[in-house]
């Protein structure tokens, strides 16, 4: 999931890049080693320093999708994949990522089909199974033009998409 959402950011070196909830920081990794100037966010202290250590080029920061810890159009581009479950409504995250992309700045999102997540039985413990068609909608609503949907499917998470957007602007 993450080498396609790789792929769909089309990260050029020296562009500012968002990588939202970092986790293991695969993602993070790999923008790094593209010459982008990255800035990883997550909630979690221990993902952060963590990161911080395996990857000192980066800058991590503490931060939810809800209430980016970013200025106004600071990004060029932004990713996150496998987080959207951790929001219980997509509208303040859109409105963030909208805020601190530039017009033009390119949005990717990799996650789990709402089938998909509905089939693993821990998803009951407060994730929520996202339809595809809302996630497009609240970004249409956001200020986001979506420009690709791109099903991808692997042993381990099922079927999955990968979404590009666009900020309006
Ligand atoms: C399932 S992991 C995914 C990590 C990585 N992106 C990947 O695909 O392997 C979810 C990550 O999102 C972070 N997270 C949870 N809630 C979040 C929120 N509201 N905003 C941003 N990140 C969040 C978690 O701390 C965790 O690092």
């Amino acid at each position: 999931m993450m080498a396609d959402a790789l792929a769909a950011l089309e990260p050029v070196p020296g562009e500012a890049v968002l990588d939202l909830g970092v986790g293991g920081g695969w993602l993070s990794a790999r923008l790094l080693a593209r010459g982008c100037a990255l800035v990883g966010i997550d909630p979690s202290a221990e993902v952060v320093a963590r990161t911080r250590r395996r990857l000192p080029a980066g800058r991590f920061l503490e931060g939810r999708a809800e209430a980016l810890p970013l200025a106004d159009a600071a990004l060029d581009g932004a990713a996150s994949v496998n987080t959207i479950y951790f929001w219980p409504v997509l509208e303040p995250p859109v409105a963030e990522l909208a805020r601190v992309l530039k017009p033009g700045g390119r949005l990717v999102l990799g996650f789990q089909t709402a089938e998909a997540v509905r089939a693993w039985q821990g998803h009951v413990h407060g994730f929520t199974a996202w339809e595809t068609a809302d996630v497009e909608a609240a970004l249409d609503a956001g200020g986001f033009r979506v420009v690709a949907v791109q099903a991808g499917r692997n042993w381990r998470v099922r079927d999955y998409c990968t979404l590009v957007a666009l900020r309006a602007g």
